[in-house]
């Protein structure tokens, strides 16, 4: 158990527990490169040889038939690195046979036999006569025919290990061996999914590749296969020369040194380069404890090794693995969905204490939101998959853990989800034997009194209690259902979030009195739901004929985003034609209030947090979720912040919702121009380079502390009669003189780089608090993200990356940013702007999920007008 700490697998040279037991040998009997049918091989057979007896041609791979340990008695038809003595791909895993057992090559392909000469494990039927069986250099084991056709190859049945040459493909899986000296599947996959790899136990994800900060997310065009080489992992698009994700791992080994890539049996993801020794390049997760059952069955995993939470003591016949302290409850077993329990049984919910964490509520959405710990409760008592739940205090929202009890991690530091409670479900023994009496009830005592009319009257209250709380339970599932039975195309929408009612808004808003915020699209209000939760209610106005359907497509879209960097989507309502939005609450408002205000400046921290928060919920949109979504109308309007500095982007995945017939409002949209990048006017497409244009505008407002454009309106978005946030250059006091020569601050940052006088750039009211290295990063940063070119611009996971060090800092582009010297200009005429409403504007509302290269000119401006107009929940 000590020996679990949270070591990372890379400060270990990994003493590979995959070794078989071969001193190799050299013989000229063991086959070099290809074999012809009628051959049989056992390990008996080739015991001088240990069993191998093919060969590559440049002798870097065997096959062999060898067992795991000297002394176990399982042997498997295998193919090993030669130098390294790595297993890379097993054919019988789950069928091991005794040492006398055999393997023919045949025309039909190659059969394995066991003792009794049944056939254990063979090739699949192929239609045609096998001709030679070849072990390739690359470690590919094929049948080939006459023609010289490849029949079949190992490299299309990976089992733990892809090496260099190999393709991993879309919808294949690794799965670990159940222990080094086992090589049958265990617990653990790695599956390639048409974005992401993705790391599951028992069918439950503990890990997506593309949240790893040492993961670049190139496209999101669907990936094709992974491959892996002496720069890094990579993973394609279906074109094959598209990256989708990549992953650069130098190697100390030279570029041609054998890589894998591995899936370890301890549920680690690993790259590896051998050259005398192996060296771990990459090892995921990182922290250890995020291993689903690092510490066994609900066993506390900490960088001291495993304990068990409070109320939980050691298993004693699990090591490690923790039961309930108290004897008189027991764990249900799952039914893996299968089945039915009894309606009757009682369960009690066990709490694991405040601040553990548990793997899967990270990778799942929440079965219900907005909903009591005992609607919760219930709901995990009527399925008997369900063994516990996650229950967030704060949003209502109800988390399952289902089919199996993993380890549990104490929750670190300031997340969204640390006032999750989780619950373990549990079966009171006692209640167990007294299904059939009626001792639940407190008039228990009652029934022991002689008087027969007193048990008569207390066997009826028990009679009516149990049938009003079966009752109450109906009807709460009843009302469950309730709330999307008016709408029965929205019943069908698998995730859609809470559905509100009318009444509910009305009385949470105290009919829509407090306004907190208004636009072009709508206005939203604070209010309060029945559960005390505070919410941002955007009542959202001139929606388009868009069909119910599509609407409550699109929100469950939105609503199943779910990201600490994004504002929850907590639910929706329609009333006529009315549609109601309802997010959670920030209460700091927006970004533009506390950086323009005249409250007291945010610290630089403060602002690179800021800067961190906003870039990573970029970079989710844009390639972490199942439906690329572009926000376009990125700004410090709609950034928003809570007390604990917690940063939010709201609005994003709006322009979804509009139908095309808004155009109207387009006239509208010059209130955020400062933001918009070139090819709004330029009729290219819009793509997620967009927003990051615009992102960079606001980290040097960020830097700045103030407008790019504060100092000369005309110049800029702000239309000066409209101007109500008190940030106009009048208001805004006397800090940063203005500069007659460069008005427009993003020049600026583009002169002040040119000289390296970074500091000159940063608000004056931090002066001397800020380091120059500090300065020229974030600035440099920006000014990469406003290349004029988009695909210049960095991916916002990039930004992420440079931000955080991980990532060298991008040297900005002049060429692709001269145009900033005329684009202040340019887009101060307003004939600009007209004109281009007339022509196709280039569309935010298609280019999300689907891949819509030519669709991306359609007439939906949307997006495009919700600047502005369609304010965040503040
Ligand atoms: C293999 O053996 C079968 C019968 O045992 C025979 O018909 C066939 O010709 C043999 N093939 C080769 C390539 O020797
Ligand atoms: C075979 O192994 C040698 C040394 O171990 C290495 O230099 C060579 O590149 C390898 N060849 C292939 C095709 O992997
Ligand atoms: C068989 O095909 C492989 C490539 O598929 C080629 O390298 C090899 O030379 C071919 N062999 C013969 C005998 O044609
Ligand atoms: C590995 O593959 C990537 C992507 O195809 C390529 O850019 C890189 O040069 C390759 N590295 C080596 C050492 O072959
Ligand atoms: C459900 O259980 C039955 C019997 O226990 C079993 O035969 C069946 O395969 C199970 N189904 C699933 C989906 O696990
Ligand atoms: C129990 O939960 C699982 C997983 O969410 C779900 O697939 C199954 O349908 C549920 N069973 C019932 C009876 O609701
Ligand atoms: C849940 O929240 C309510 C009010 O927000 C609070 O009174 C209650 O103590 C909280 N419960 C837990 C278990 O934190």
């Amino acid at each position: 158990m000590a020996a679990v700490a949270g070591i990372s697998a890379t400060t270990t040279t990994v003493l590979l527990l995959l070794l078989i037991h071969i001193t190799t040998t050299y013989s000229t009997t063991i086959y070099s490169g290809s074999i012809s049918p009628n051959f049989t091989a056992s390990h008996y057979l080739f015991v001088e040889k240990s069993g191998d007896f093919l060969r590559s041609i440049n002798r870097n791979y065997t096959a062999a038939i060898a067992s795991p340990r000297p002394t176990s008695p399982s042997f498997y038809l295998i193919v090993y690195h030669s130098a390294s003595h790595t297993v890379i791909w097993t054919a019988n895993r789950n069928s091991p046979v005794s040492s006398s057992g055999q393997i023919r090559l045949s025309a039909t392909g190659i059969t394995i036999y066991d003792d009794s000469g049944e056939s254990v494990w063979s090739t699949p039927p192929i239609g045609s006569t096998v001709d030679s069986l070849q072990l390739l250099d690359t470690g590919n084991l094929i049948l080939r025919n006459g023609v010289n056709k490849t029949l079949w190859q190992s490299f299309d049945y990976p089992t733990d290990t892809i090496v260099s040459a190999q393709r991993f493909p879309l919808g294949k899986s690794l799965t670990a061996s159940n222990s080094p000296s086992d090589y049958s599947d265990g617990e653990y996959r790695f599956t390639l999914t048409s974005h992401d790899g993705m790391l599951e136990w028992r069918r439950l994800t503990y890990y997506r590749l593309s949240m790893d900060s040492r993961s670049i997310v190139n496209s999101d065009r669907p990936v094709s296969y992974l491959t892996v080489n002496g720069s890094g992992f990579y993973l394609f698009g279906s074109s094959g020369s598209e990256l989708v994700i990549r992953v650069m791992l130098t190697s100390t080994a030279s570029e041609s040194a054998f890589r894998i890539l591995k899936l370890l049996n301890d549920g680690h993801l690993v790259v590896m380069t051998y050259t005398n020794n192996w060296v771990t390049d990459f090892s995921s997760p990182v922290d250890t404890c995020r291993i689903p059952f690092r510490c066994g069955k609900l066993g506390l995993c900490s960088a001291n090794g495993c304990s068990c939470p409070a109320g939980f003591r050691n298993d004693p016949n699990a090591n490690p693995g923790c039961v309930l302290s108290d004897n008189s409850l027991s764990l249900p077993e799952s039914c893996n969905g299968n089945s039915t329990l009894p309606e009757s049984e009682k369960y009690v919910y066990v709490p694991i204490g405040t601040g553990m964490k548990y793997f899967s509520t990270d990778f799942t959405n929440p079965v219900k939101n907005e909903v009591g710990l005992s609607t919760c409760e219930a709901i995990c008592s009527s399925n008997c998959s369900c063994l516990g739940l996650y229950y967030q205090n704060k949003s209502g929202s109800c988390y399952l853990i289902e089919n199996d009890l993993g380890s549990i991690t104490s929750s670190s530091g300031n997340e969204d989800d640390d006032d999750k409670i989780g619950f373990v479900k549990a079966i009171s023994s006692s209640s167990y034997q007294d299904n059939t009496s009626v001792s639940d009830f407190p008039v228990v005592g009652l029934v022991l009194l002689p008087t027969t009319g007193v048990l008569l009257i207390a066997i009826i209250a028990v009679w009516m209690s149990r049938r009003a709380s079966n009752e109450k339970m109906r009807s709460n599932s009843k009302k469950l259902v309730d709330s999307y039975s008016d709408d029965v195309d929205m019943f069908f929408i698998a995730g859609l979030p809470v559905r509100f009612s009318y009444e509910h808004l009305v009385e949470a808003t105290m009919s829509f009195s407090t306004q907190i915020g208004s636009g072009g699209f709508g206005t939203v209000y604070k209010g309060m739901l029945r559960d005390k939760t505070v919410v941002a209610v955007k009542k959202v106005i001139a929606l388009g004929s868009q069909g119910k359907k599509e609407f409550g497509t699109e929100i469950a879209i939105i609503g199943n985003i779910h990201h600490v960097n994004l504002v929850k989507l907590k639910g929706f309502c329609t009333h006529e034609r009315e549609r109601f939005l309802v997010y959670e609450y920030m209460n700091r408002g927006s970004l533009d209030r506390t950086l323009f205000g005249t409250g007291p400046p945010l610290e630089w921290q403060e602002r690179f947090e800021i800067a961190v928060g906003t870039a990573r919920g970029l970079a989710y949109l844009h390639s972490g979720c199942e439906h690329k979504i572009i926000h376009c109308d990125v700004k410090p309007e709609n950034i928003l912040l809570s007390d604990d500095m917690q940063v939010k982007i709201s609005d994003f995945g709006l322009s979804k919702l509009l139908g095309p017939e808004q155009s109207g409002l387009f006239t509208t949209m010059r209130g955020t121009r400062g933001y918009l990048a070139p090819e709004w006017l330029t009729n290219e497409a819009i793509s997620d380079k967009t927003d990051v244009y615009s992102y960079g505008m606001v980290l040097l407002e960020l830097i700045h502390g103030r407008k790019n454009c504060s100092q000369a309106p005309i110049l800029c978005s702000e239309n000066p009669t409209t101007t109500t946030q008190g940030q106009s250059s009048g208001s805004s006091g006397s800090h940063n003189p203005p500069h007659a020569r460069s008005l427009y601050f993003p020049l600026q940052a583009l002169e002040m780089h040119e000289d390296g006088r970074y500091l000159d750039l940063v608000d004056s009211r931090l002066a001397g608090r800020v380091t120059k290295d500090e300065a020229e990063k974030l600035v440099k940063v920006a000014l990469c993200c406003l290349h004029e070119e988009p695909s210049l611009r960095p991916t916002m996971a990039n930004v992420v990356a440079m931000l955080e060090g991980t990532l060298p800092l991008g040297e900005p582009r002049l060429e692709s940013l001269n145009f900033l010297r005329f684009y202040g200009r340019r887009f101060s005429e307003p004939s600009m702007v007209v004109t281009q409403s007339e022509a196709e504007i280039p569309s935010c509302f298609n280019a999300p999920t689907i891949e819509s290269s030519n669709t991306s000119f359609s007439q939906n401006l949307f997006s495009y007008m919700s600047s502005q107009q369609v304010s965040g929940p503040r």
